[in-house]
């Protein structure tokens, strides 16, 4: 397990004259996804099948994820007394199907694999720092400060073991970069956008660009430059090119003016 448990966060601290009730909308869709994390784990063991020291490293992320979703499913309750975890994560598992027992990675390889992973990771660390950063509610702030501390050790580990892979099967930087682009595209599919609708939505049928774009306009506008700048540095470092100097600025330039048409977007469609 992690370095904390949830006896560590100061639930007694909670305000809820403090609470935005879009903020506690995007934290019940984190909560299933991150509850999710035993059925990544059981995937990653079934590619690294030979590699008994890395399924159990992987198992003990699982479990590092799955308190994620723990403690932030406490505090949506917190907020919101009605919310019924149970009955939203039961909903989220019959609508969002992924082959989590295949052996085989999406990605084409193991190092292809560990690329995606740290892309995860890099954004699950930026979207807790900028979580904490834009919520007033000081429970809220330290599950925050939490987890995304623990998204960063995530990157960290699974950096290392991408770097151990290369070492029996190079990939190019094309080809890391080419699985790194892809999986962020894949932050707009159907994982986020049907957690959103199962742990908010009761009526209305699902439709993924309705729900895509609910969860997309709340957590956007919670972005700044440094949450970006860190986000792209850790991702180029991640595919094998240099994050400091002229590409790392031209690419966080880029990737925050991409952020910041969409946020708007998002908003004029909402409005
Ligand atoms: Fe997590
Ligand atoms: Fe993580």
């Amino acid at each position: 397990m992690g370095s904390w448990t949830l006896d560590d966060i100061p639930w007694d601290r909670f305000e809820r004259a403090k609470l935005d009730p879009e903020i506690v909308r995007i934290v019940k869709a984190a909560a299933l996804v991150e509850h999710n994390g035993a059925a990544y784990a059981h995937h990653l063991c079934r590619i690294f099948a030979d590699d008994p020291a890395f399924q159990e490293t992987a198992r003990r992320w699982g479990e590092e994820e799955i308190q994620h979703g723990a403690a932030l499913a406490r505090w949506a309750r917190l907020a919101d007394p009605e919310f019924d975890f149970d009955r939203a994560f039961a909903r989220f598992q019959a609508g969002f199907h992924v082959d989590f027992d295949s052996a085989r990675s999406r990605r084409g390889s193991r190092a292809g694999e560990m690329v995606a992973r740290c892309v995860v990771e890099i954004g699950t660390s930026a979207y807790y720092t900028a979580l904490r950063e834009g919520t007033a509610e000081p429970v809220l702030q330290e599950i925050c400060r939490h987890i995304a501390a623990d998204e960063l050790r995530h990157y960290r580990l699974f950096y290392k073991n991408l770097d151990r892979c290369l070492r029996t099967e190079p990939i190019g930087r094309l080809a890391r970069l080419r699985v790194a682009l892809g999986r962020v595209a894949e932050s707009e599919d159907d994982e986020l956008a049907y957690a959103y609708y199962a742990a908010n939505e009761r009526e209305l049928l699902y439709d993924r660009r309705r729900y895509s774009r609910a969860y997309a306009s709340r957590a956007f506008r919670l972005y700044r430059p440094h949450h970006v700048e860190r986000g792209v540095a850790m991702l180029l470092k991640a595919v094998g090119l240099t994050p400091n100097g002229r590409l790392g600025l031209l690419a966080s330039r880029l990737a925050w003016w991409a952020i910041r048409y969409r946020a708007a977007r998002l908003g004029n469609m909402a409005a």
